[in-house]
């Protein structure tokens, strides 16, 4: 367990509001913020942000806890590396003990040993084989450039990293684990994954090495690009090539292409706010780490038809993270990097600038070819689903009569269309909601199975605890009456026991007390508990109810000596499950 110290400081540092502010959208309702929740899909806000005690509660999927698990569940993470981000983001130290287990050595560890590597291809491209430069010169990139990027080269040697490194002190576990040398089965020994290839290091925020793209230079050398796998300092799909560039950019506006190269010429061509996917197609975890920079995307994909329909799904992925995407559109190159290189800087530029909206770009993409009636017709339908797609009704409004303009339809004909198109998708929405809906009552309580069986004592324990929560003072009244044996299920006994336990030390109450103990899951239940009797005032006399309701099955347990063969067995059964 973290100081308590520590972990008021991380809080007060890190305001709910202020982290779940940067991945969803917040509105004001009352006292409270609500959202749509990140955690499931939805069109109604039922994700519930309560600032005063720094906790969220989704009504509709029952996330929930405090920041810290916000974050675990929200960025995929562990305990401490949520820690970690938030104290990071907050400029926090993290207590020495942390600093030195075992895991964040290792990770340290990595990290300098890719910086390491990341030195010795960039002196490779300089070596005697100079093939490298030579390449990335021909793919007209200035050595400024190169070095801003600290580009480098792996050459023919099948050990040449890995007898450098290894004279640095690095092992060979160490290379493995940082995806730079595999083990060979014929001989048992390591040997470099990077060979013949111009070398892309991938920075993280912080200017840290995390991984490494590499190119081939040889015409149809197979795969055109090799990259790091998963280490435990690089998650693909949560990082963003050059966004350590980009972020400095201070634009609003971020350009979003999809390869190495292509970066590496918008940067050079003056665009430093220019960012790519990583080898991987666009993740949730990228838009929003976009999304806490800038609040503008232009799409600039290959102009091929797989980079077409790639745009088509990062439209939907930047618009879910509450960013707005612009659509660069080029002929006669395939890429950016091709059309900087054929007709240079100014003209792309041009390109960016007449970028339009991505809803034009649908509504375009629609059209196909209009030489027949049929294919108007196909076409119309098209359009109608994606205007029918337009939450905002003034939008829906201004992009209906520019269709229905030309298209040469009256408006009012488009627009029964598209509405009639809108409540075919509510129903289908409703039914979909149901079906999810009923599906979950069928299911047993998951996370607390016991209170399957006692329904009555189930509901009894929430109220204390959630009197508890309220006023932890009460602890010592409460736990001359009760203790932890005195509640059937499973979970809420664990919590009671955890509260007891931790009041005890002497921390103060917070939802940060349990985070570490209970799964994101379990965090959500406890916190679930508050917000279920959030607008109750629990009377003295209700809460000796709820008290007396668990004595007596306890009592009923114990004292029944006319037990049938049944009742016995249960009784049996239940004190087994209690003893575990
Ligand atoms: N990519 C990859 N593995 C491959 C091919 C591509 O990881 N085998 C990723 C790389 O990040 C690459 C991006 O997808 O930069 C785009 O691929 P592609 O369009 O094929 O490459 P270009 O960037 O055009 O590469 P180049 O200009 O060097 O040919
Ligand atoms: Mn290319």
């Amino acid at each position: 367990m973290l100081p308590e110290e520590f972990l008021y400081q991380l809080k007060q540092s890190n305001p709910i509001t202020e982290i779940m502010g940067s991945y969803v959208h917040l509105m004001r309702a009352g006292s409270l913020m609500k959202c749509l929740c990140p955690f499931h899909s939805e069109k109604s806000a039922s994700c519930t942000v309560y600032p005063h005690n720094n906790s969220f509660y989704c009504f509709g999927c029952h996330a929930g806890g405090d920041v810290i698990t916000f974050i675990m569940q929200i960025e995929g993470l562990d305990y401490i590396s949520a820690v970690r981000m938030l104290a990071e983001r907050a400029g926090l130290q993290m207590p020495q003990e942390e600093q030195d287990n075992g895991e964040a050595k290792m990770r340290l560890r990595i990290l300098e040993l890719n910086r390491a590597a990341a030195n010795y291809y960039y002196k490779q491209l300089t070596g005697a084989d100079k093939r490298g430069l030579q390449y990335l010169k021909e793919r007209s990139l200035q050595p400024e450039i190169i070095r801003k990027y600290g580009l480098g080269f792996a050459g023919e040697q099948w050990d040449g990293l890995y007898k450098a490194m290894t004279a640095l002190g690095y092992t060979d576990q160490e290379l493995i684990t940082a995806n730079l040398c595999s083990r060979s089965s014929r001989n048992n020994t390591l040997y470099d994954r990077f060979r013949n290839r111009v070398i892309f290091p991938i920075l993280d925020l912080r200017g840290s090495v995390i991984a490494f793209g590499g190119r081939t230079i040889e015409k149809d050398g197979t795969p055109k690009y090799l990259n790091s796998s998963d280490t435990p300092v690089f998650h693909k799909g949560r990082n963003l090539f050059s966004m350590n560039f980009a972020k400095k950019s201070q634009s609003k506006r971020i350009i979003l292409a999809e390869g190495y190269m292509d970066v590496i010429a918008i940067h050079q061509a003056g665009f430093e706010n220019v960012v790519a996917s990583l080898g991987t197609a666009l993740t949730p975890e990228q838009c929003r780490l976009i999304r806490q920079y800038a609040e503008e995307v232009v799409i600039s994909y290959d102009s091929d038809a797989a980079g077409q329909n790639a745009t088509v799904k990062a439209i939907n992925l930047l618009r879910a993270a509450g960013i707005r995407p612009y659509i660069l559109r080029m002929h006669d190159a395939k890429d950016p990097d091709e059309y900087i290189k054929k007709f240079g800087a100014a003209y792309f530029r041009r390109l960016l600038e007449e970028s339009g909206d991505a809803m034009t770009y649908e509504l375009d993409r629609c059209k196909g070819s209009t030489d027949t009636e049929g294919d108007t017709i196909t076409a119309l339908h098209k359009a109608v689903s994606v205007l029918a797609g337009i939450e905002n009704e003034l939008d829906r409004e201004v992009y209906l009569s520019k269709v229905a303009k030309e298209y040469s339809i009256q408006t009012e004909i488009l627009k029964a269309q598209v509405n009639q198109e809108i409540r075919k998708k509510q129903a289908s929405r409703k039914k979909q909601e149901w079906r999810s809906v009923t599906q979950s009552a069928v299911l047993r309580d998951p996370v607390n199975p016991a209170a399957d069986h006692y329904p009555k004592e189930a509901k009894a324990e929430e109220q204390i605890l959630c009197y508890l929560f309220r006023q932890p003072d009460a602890l010592e009244t409460v736990m001359q009456q009760i203790s932890p044996e005195d509640f059937p299920t499973d979970l809420h006994r664990r919590i009671f026991e955890h509260l007891a336990k931790r009041l005890k030390e002497g921390y103060s109450f917070s939802f940060s007390l349990f985070s570490d103990s209970f799964t994101p899951a379990e965090m959500g239940r406890i916190i679930g508990i508050q917000a279920k009797y959030d607008s109750i005032d629990f009377s003295e006399q209700s809460i000796a109810d709820c008290l007396r309701i668990l004595k007596q099955k306890q009592i009923n347990v114990l004292s029944a000596s006319d037990m049938n063969d049944t009742d016995f067995s249960a009784m049996f059964e239940e004190l087994r499950r209690r003893k575990n």
